[in-house]
């Protein structure tokens, strides 16, 4: 079996999609790897790190890809539409593509998939059960998001985080508010209270409360009766009784933090709105938000995708893009071990061949065209 790894080409984009580790993992199970040069530069992997665990290199995207079994890939293939080369031209048919594929938002590209009758892999819709957790590339990344998200915050802000005491006087702590406590949550309270500020949280999920307790932050939230958790334990849209007394709560607090980072997401949907032109006006100049959620949209109104703003008032705006490409080498790292995780049980130890197991649960999560026809019930007719 082949594998190729080929340059990332998207803007933004450091990571890659095997780490020397991962490459010296697949030739010890019989895999030859072929990356393209220079692939793993921006991550800090030098060809010669590559070449010392095992594989080949290429000397551009045609030559590792024209007769690769599997494509491993960071984001999706880019189109000529997009000023390509089109990457998915330079793939044999009967290849595996596996990749973060945002296929909802990209459906026609999915339809070229099973033209080229190439069969892809969408990582991020990998269900996340507890045998599937080792393969979660929504979680590895956010994980990342939310440290770094943290150290994006304190890079613009003017002042220290801890209490300090010192003989010129005293510095107060920082106060940090993080609003939605999924994966990215977490790691942002963690890290932020490392650094000594005093920590409070909120989401529309209830569960997460004790979480955010035991992390040694204090729980804020809306008291209601509503059940801010779908089937699948994600977060839904809440009635608009709820969003206007979230509003109320967050106006009163939000005054006096000084850093704020928001993860809200909603699967499916825009992001949520959290932080209101009424909000921001309220805050102390100085303050800083880290809005990790502007690529969907934005959980605050001022918030641009891409750039770091400052409001009349004097609240900076942190909308920085690809946030766990910042930490593009333990990023690529964790994304190659997702991606290890979720091969290696496909490879058939006899032949080394790929057999995919087209019955499994994982692989009917997460595989969208098969044989040259779209196959994921999300994208064909009559799916939900
Ligand atoms: P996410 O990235 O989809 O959303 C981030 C957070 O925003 C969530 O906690 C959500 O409840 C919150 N949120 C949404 N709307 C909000 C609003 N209006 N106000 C405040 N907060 C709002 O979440 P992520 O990190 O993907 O986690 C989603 C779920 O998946 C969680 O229940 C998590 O525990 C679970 N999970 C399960 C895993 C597994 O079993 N393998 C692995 C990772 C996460």
């Amino acid at each position: 079996m082949k594998i190729a790894i080929p340059k990332e080409r998207r803007e933004n984009e450091k990571r890659v999609a095997a780490s020397p580790d991962t490459v010296k993992k697949f030739v010890g199970l019989g895999a030859e790897i072929i990356v393209e040069t220079g692939a793993g530069i921006a991550s800090s992997f030098q060809d010669q790190d590559y070449l010392d665990a095992g594989a080949t290199i290429a000397a551009d995207a045609a030559s590792a890809l024209k007769d690769a079994d599997v494509v491993l890939k960071v984001q999706r293939p880019l189109t000529s539409a997009e000023g390509g080369p089109d990457e998915l031209s330079l793939m044999k048919s009967g290849a595996t593509l596996i990749a973060q594929l945002a296929p909802l938002q990209n459906k026609e590209q999915v339809a070229d998939y099973a033209k080229a009758g190439v069969n892809a892999v969408a990582m991020e819709l990998v269900p996340r059960i507890s045998r599937a957790q080792s393969m979660d590339v929504l979680s590895s990344q956010s994980n990342l998001a939310g440290y770094k998200a943290v150290l994006d915050a304190t890079a613009v802000y003017g002042k220290a985080l801890p209490m300090m005491m010192t003989a010129a006087g005293t510095i107060a702590p920082a106060r940090a508010f993080i609003m939605g406590v999924g994966v990215a949550g977490l790691q942002a309270i963690a890290t932020v209270r490392r650094l000594g500020a005093i920590v409070t949280a909120t989401d529309v999920r209830a569960a997460t409360k004790e979480q955010v307790e035991s992390l040694g932050a204090k729980f804020v939230m809306v008291e209601t009766d509503e059940t801010g958790e779908d089937a699948g334990g994600y977060a839904k849209e809440m009635s608009d009784d709820y969003k206007k007394r979230q509003a109320e709560l967050v106006f009163e607090h939000i005054k006096k933090q000084d850093i704020v980072i928001t993860t809200a997401l909603i699967p499916g949907r825009a992001a949520p709105i959290l932080i209101t032109d009424e909000m921001l006006a309220v805050m102390k100049p100085g303050s800083v938000i880290v809005d990790l959620a502007v690529e969907a949209g934005g959980n605050v109104t001022q918030s641009k995708p891409g750039e770091v703003v400052t409001t009349d008032n004097g609240v900076i705006i942190v909308g920085h893009l690809n946030v766990p490409s910042r930490l593009a080498s333990d990023a690529s790292s964790l994304f190659a071990r997702n991606l290890f995780n979720y091969l290696t049980p496909m490879i058939d130890k006899e032949s080394g061949a790929l057999a995919m197991n087209w019955d499994d649960e994982i692989v009917q999560g997460s595989a969208l065209t098969r044989d040259g026809k779209i196959i994921h019930p999300l994208l064909i007719e009559g799916g939900n």
